[in-house]
């Protein structure tokens, strides 16, 4: 295995060491983002990589019947937790523990990056149904809004701690946000004649979160939970600081803007 696939494997595996911190501080995609991804009619939907369970529990509150895999135990144990309720799964997106035709729609949150491509289309496409949905979105703070922009520039201003996260760059968050588009619709074209044409969508919400809480949620990703222990309380402490400059008067909250970048495809 080559150094480029050592790192991708270790950060794919990386959600689980910070498996309640994830559940508690990363926000689902925005409502009408899951609308999108999951047309109404739907009445099995698969959360695949469904992580802490964010957006399952938004799933449960909308479709009969929820079923979630991911492959780690310990986001799978936040997620049980959080939705006893919903049956989660022990799999991965290249092997998905559910019979052929199971489900009405599949949905992929921030994670499609994490699979080996071919593989996953083919399995997701093994266990839709004829005329099943499969959704990905990635979701995000939304770099286009200028304070969240100026907010990383100064985390870029030399601070120590922060030099190469790029995780910490929602910039270029949003470059790589659309580069993932475009490598999704060829992985989709990769499988053949199995979907549709790919559609797209973007939406915006705003969440209300304190500083602490906004400057943790970039601990929840994987270039940040990998670095040193003092690197990354550093940087975490340096995004608290320049956000706290940013709270209007008298307040204790933020509200801070995200983005949700979604794809959706109909399998034939
Ligand atoms: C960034 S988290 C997203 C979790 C959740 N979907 C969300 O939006 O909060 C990525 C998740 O993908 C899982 N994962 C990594 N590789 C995977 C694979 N090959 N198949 C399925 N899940 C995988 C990780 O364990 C992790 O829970």
């Amino acid at each position: 295995m080559g150094a480029e696939d050592e790192t991708h494997r270790l950060r794919a595996g990386s959600f689980g060491t910070v498996a309640e911190e994830y559940g508690r501080l990363r926000p689902a995609p925005c409502d009408e983002a899951v609308e999108w991804l999951v047309p109404k009619d739907r009445r099995t939907v698969l959360d695949l990589a469904a992580g802490a369970g964010t957006l399952t529990a938004l799933l449960a509150e909308r479709v009969p019947e929820v079923v979630a895999v991911e492959p780690d135990d310990r986001m799978r144990a936040v997620l049980a937790a959080r939705r006893p309720d919903v049956r989660a799964l022990r799999g991965t997106a290249e092997s998905i523990p559910l019979t052929d035709g199971r489900v009405d729609a599949v949905v992929v949150s921030s994670a499609w990056h994490w699979f080996d491509a071919p593989r996953a289309v083919t399995e997701i496409a093994r266990v839709l149904r004829p005329g099943g949905t499969l959704g990905v979105v990635w979701n995000g703070m939304d770099s286009s809004v200028p304070w969240v922009a100026e907010w990383q520039a100064g985390m870029r201003s030399g601070r120590p701690g922060n030099s190469g996260n790029s995780d910490a760059r929602p910039q270029e968050q949003g470059r790589r946000f659309v580069a993932r588009g475009e490598r999704l619709r060829e992985d989709i074209a990769s499988g053949g004649p199995l979907f549709g044409e790919v559609e797209q969508a973007t939406f915006s919400c705003v969440r209300s979160a304190t500083p602490a809480d906004v400057a943790a949620l970039l601990g929840t990703y994987s270039r940040v939970i990998l670095l040193p222990e003092e690197e990354r309380r550093q940087l975490i402490a340096q995004a608290e600081e320049l956000l706290r400059e940013r709270l209007p008067e008298g307040e204790e909250t933020l509200r801070v803007p995200f983005r949700s970048l979604c794809w959706r495809v109909t399998r034939l």
